[in-house]
């Protein structure tokens, strides 16, 4: 492999991705930020600076597995300390995994303010297509800061409306029904992209939202979905398909229809959020097959709101390289119960206790330093192997249940784990969990890195204990994760070793840190 090199610069700014003029944060200035593309196999070298006045920041690769690096895995007082205003963090580590990604700020809501952006690994070709569109993230948008919203919505209990809903950063905002709002500029532009007749293309979808859900599809064309997250899957045929926050799917769609343009729509699943969209239907793109047409689409999509909030079905997604879910009797971590209890308002907590991060006493430090961290008052599980040198593989299994009563039990949770990919043993909709796993699929399962936890239902998932480090699972709706919905694992502590250049590069870290928080 080669080694790839980029340089990213975190900043705040003035950003108008839709014709409405917002205080934003971004990566060297763009929503999204830049495309960080190599093959499998190579080395990334990543350098950071954090050129916001007064946050800290940390980026996240989200997916990728960080084999034997978790210390460049980007989550602040868990992984590393927060990098400090005016320094610079390079992240060092191996591309373990093909496919489409993103990376994104993992420091409270920063990524809800524009910090992310795509990445895309080439591995073998086995995927049948012409054209690669690249990545096409969709997202919901807010007019106001995020952080305001978040405060407005845990001060008063506001129900906080998304403004906008985004594709690639782009969409249209219609400015008449704000005449006296000086902010509305207009001038957004819908997303544009081309097909070339009798061809394949593929569209590699994420969504990068800060809660919402979306149902995808473009009119008149069906959809070959051939990934989930960075797994290759038997492909299947389908007219839409639903993507959670934080989940991608690789789709190829085949350039067979009469007409010059065609509506792409991302539209807003209601059921899926608890958080109200000003404008639920305006998530459209245009495919064009003449390139140099401007007039906009005439064509109507009847393609139904699913009801509930679901994955796509598990039927569906059967990974294309098999791997059946072995040896869990030697698991030290059965059947941990993640119970989401409503506690104070508007407060979500874990097993009645809420993950406390430390900027600056991130969970591995304390590892280096041999904290006795166990049993700890808050979110830190340890999963060790039966023993410290079995040979064979181990797994842990993981079920989550929702158990909140009443209104917020009825909101589902996409659940994203670090470090691993996680096999679905089972999504129980609208049913509790019955204490066994009778249910539970072993034989070749859907694999991902992101599932969601169904209203008053549950999700068992298993995992490898191959990956030695300090790993967070939760809940990727962005408040949600800042409220406490998250659990830390503490993955085979004795083989956790950083050492070296490596390490340095930790401690001057959290050193840069201590010194920007004494001086301010
Ligand atoms: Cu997309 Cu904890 O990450």
């Amino acid at each position: 492999g080669k080694t790839v090199e980029v340089w990213l610069s975190a900043q705040e700014g003035i950003c108008n991705q839709d014709g409405y003029n917002r205080p934003c944060m971004t990566f060297n200035g763009t929503i999204p930020g830049p495309l960080i593309t190599a093959n499998w196999g190579d080395d990334l070298v990543i350098h950071v600076t954090n050129n916001l006045e007064s946050n800290g920041t940390a980026i996240h690769w989200h997916g990728l597995r960080q084999l034997n690096t978790v210390q460049y895995d980007g989550v602040p007082g868990v992984t590393q300390c927060a990098i400090a205003p005016g320094e610079t963090l390079t992240y060092r580590y191996k591309v373990s995994q093909y496919g489409s990604t993103w990376y994104h700020s993992h420091f409270s809501l920063q990524y809800s303010e524009g910090l992310f952006g795509p990445m895309v690994f080439n591995g073998p070709a086995t995927a049948n297509y012409d054209e690669d569109l690249g990545v096409l993230f969709l997202q919901d948008w807010s007019h106001t800061t995020v952080f305001r919203a978040w405060g407005h919505k845990q001060r008063y209990g506001i129900t906080h409306s998304l403004s906008n809903l985004l594709l690639n950063g782009t969409n249209t905002f219609d400015c008449s029904a704000h005449d006296s709002d000086p902010n509305c500029v207009g001038g957004g532009k819908k997303f544009e992209t081309v097909f070339k007749p009798g061809k394949k293309h593929l569209i590699r979808l994420a969504n990068v939202a800060l809660d919402s859900q979306f149902r995808f599809s473009i009119d008149g064309h069906k959809l070959k979905v051939i990934a989930n997250d960075l797994v290759p899957i038997e492909p299947y045929e389908t007219d839409s398909v639903v993507i959670s926050a934080a989940q991608r799917y690789d789709i190829v769609v085949e350039a067979n229809a009469k007409s010059d343009n065609y509506w792409m729509r991302a539209v807003w699943v209601n059921t899926c959020s608890a958080v109200a969209n000003d404008n639920p239907n305006s998530g459209t793109g245009i495919v064009r097959y003449d390139a140099s047409s401007v007039a906009e689409p005439t064509t109507t999509s009847n393609v139904m709101l699913p009801a509930g909030c679901a994955d796509e079905p598990g039927e569906s997604l059967v990974p294309y390289v098999k791997v059946d879910v072995g040896n869990i009797a030697g698991t030290t971590l059965e059947n941990l119960n993640m119970r989401l209890t409503h506690e104070g308002v508007f407060q979500w907590t874990i097993n009645s206790s809420t993950l406390i991060i430390d900027w600056a006493n991130p969970t591995l430090k304390q590892i280096f330093d041999g904290v006795d961290l166990f049993p700890t008052p808050y979110n830190v599980v340890p999963v060790d192997k039966t023993s410290p040198d079995h040979a064979g593989d181990e797994w842990a299994i993981l079920v989550i249940e929702n158990v909140a009563a009443g209104a917020l039990g009825e909101v589902a949770h996409p659940i994203h784990l670090h470090g691993h990919d996680f096999w679905i043993l089972a999504q129980g909709y609208g049913t509790h969990w019955d204490g066994t796993q009778d249910s539970f699929q072993f034989t070749n399962p859907p694999r991902r890195d992101t599932a969601i936890l169904p209203a008053h239902g549950y999700l068992a998932i298993a995992f490898r204990l191959d990956n030695p480090g300090v790993w967070l699972v939760h809940c990727h709706i962005a408040w949600h994760a800042s409220q406490g919905l998250s659990l830390e694992f503490v993955e085979r502590r004795g083989s956790i070793s950083v050492q070296g250049q490596d390490r340095k590069v930790f401690d001057e870290t959290c050193q840069a840190w201590d010194r920007w928080e004494s001086q301010s």
